[in-house]
């Protein structure tokens, strides 16, 4: 039985209860909510060691805490109760994280996370989609780098193709470039579904379809792309990029759920996405990216070399240094068809590391986003499920990231340079 209306304000203690935030990209949610929050939220953070919790604390204006192991089922609800919104960077997400999204649904608290482990995203579907939605309880995995850009800037074709040419959309090519560090919670998360066998199970094109949409031939559902190409639309090679086997889900379980709701993006929609390469160097750069993407899992999938792994990448609870994550960058350009022969494209940009700095901004706007503006959401006050981005926030967040320094940019109409 689902509690008091979480977007009554007056219902719950804080309006967003930041879970992990003694970890790498938690402690960067502190930070940013204690930068950029409007006075009025009232944010409290959470996390399993008490002690560990004073110390981020103190760093960022003493907010209220609450100590919660994500194992422990009450205490989670506990936590959930007196939140508006949970945002939780807590990971890997398949071993500590379900315990959390079932005390949401119990008392009506929205969610968001930056999981990739679309396996276990999958799990919640089957699991969870039918009470979250009946409850109205939105709760949003992927709200990080894997996969605002992807599903979002989707969207803004698809809304700008129907409202600008009143025209369906008929496919969308992501083409990425970008520069960062890699957190050491990623590569847990990486090699816990390598031993859990997810990772294969992530090489379904439609797996997060909702029941009945998942026939393999259904047109969006195309294999991953395994070889660089020459592209023509960007007058160079493209390889197969690393993020592509998480974000195609999550776009195509958007335009699916858009077309269980008659808002179908367009007849025959498909979606895939591309590494760009650069200049004259751009063959050997894709050639380089896809040999990599395509050794690392077989040899993270190996148990003894897997162990060998472990002790070699960056452990849990580390990541870049500050000078990486501000010098990085990303850039995602969709080239979007319209069912007339249009072509438009649509630009998602951002200075600091993807896997961090616009990882974290994207976040904490998608927390803000339910938090501040939950009337304004796409299909409010009724939508909820295992939601995406796209499908959860919409033009609500587009304006959120442009007014927090994302560039968000449409060409129409779009030929290549
Ligand atoms: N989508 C993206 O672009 C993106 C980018 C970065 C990270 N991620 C994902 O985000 C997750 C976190 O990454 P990270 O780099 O921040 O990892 P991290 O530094 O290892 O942080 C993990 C956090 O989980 C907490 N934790 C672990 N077990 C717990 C339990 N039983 N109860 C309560 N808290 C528990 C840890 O607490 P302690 O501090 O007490 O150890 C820590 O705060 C990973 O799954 C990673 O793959 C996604």
């Amino acid at each position: 039985m689902s509690e008091m209306n979480p977007n009554s304000e007056t219902a719950r203690d804080f309006d967003v209860v930041l879970f992990g935030a003694t970890g790498f990209t938690g402690r960067q949610t502190v930070a940013y909510f204690a930068r950029h929050a409007p006075a009025e939220v009232r944010w409290a953070i959470a996390g399993r060691d008490a002690a560990r919790l004073d110390d981020v604390a103190r760093a960022w204006g003493d907010p209220p805490r609450i100590v919660c192991d994500s194992h422990d089922a009450d205490a989670c609800v506990d936590l959930a109760r007196r939140a508006r919104v949970v945002l939780t960077t807590v990971g890997p997400y398949a071993v500590h994280g379900q315990a959390l999204v079932e005390a949401c649904i119990a008392t009506n608290t929205h969610y968001v996370d930056i999981t990739g482990e679309t396996a276990w995203v999958r799990d919640l579907v089957d699991r969870f989609h039918e009470a979250a939605a009946s409850s109205g309880t939105r709760i949003v995995p992927c709200c990080g780098f894997d996969s605002v850009p992807s599903d979002l800037g989707t969207l803004i074709a698809v809304e700008h193709l129907r409202a600008a040419h009143d025209t369906g959309c008929t496919r969308v090519r992501a083409f990425h470039r970008g520069r960062g560090g890699i957190n050491g919670g990623t590569i847990a998360s990486f090699l816990a579904m390598q031993e859990s066998g997810d990772a294969a199970r992530m090489r379904d094109p439609i797996l997060l379809n909702p029941p009945g949409m998942r026939d393999p031939g259904r047109p969006e559902a195309e294999p991953d792309p395994m070889l660089p190409h020459w592209e023509p639309d960007i007058r160079g090679f493209s390889a197969p990029f690393i993020m592509g086997p998480i974000n195609t889900r999550v776009v195509r379980r958007s335009a699916a759920l858009e077309e269980s709701w008659q808002r179908p993006y367009g007849s025959g929609f498909r979606y895939q996405e591309y590494w760009k390469g650069s200049g004259m160097l751009g063959l050997a750069e894709t050639m380089g990216m896809a040999w990599s993407q395509a050794t690392f899992p077989l040899l993270a999938g190996f148990g003894p070399l897997r162990g060998l792994l472990k002790r070699m990448l960056p452990a849990a609870g580390s990541g870049p240094s500050e000078a990486t994550m501000d010098n990085g960058f990303f850039r995602c350009e969709l080239i979007a068809d319209g069912a007339d022969g249009q072509r438009i494209r649509v630009t998602l940009a951002d200075r600091g590391d993807p896997g961090n700095r616009a990882t974290v901004k994207m976040l904490c706007e998608s927390a803000l986003a339910m938090a501040l503006q939950g009337d304004m959401l796409p299909g409010a006050p009724t939508r909820g499920g295992i939601l995406t981005p796209a499908t959860a926030f919409g033009q609500v967040l587009r304006a959120r990231l442009e007014n927090a320094g994302m560039e968000i940019s449409i060409d129409d109409p779009w030929k290549p340079e």
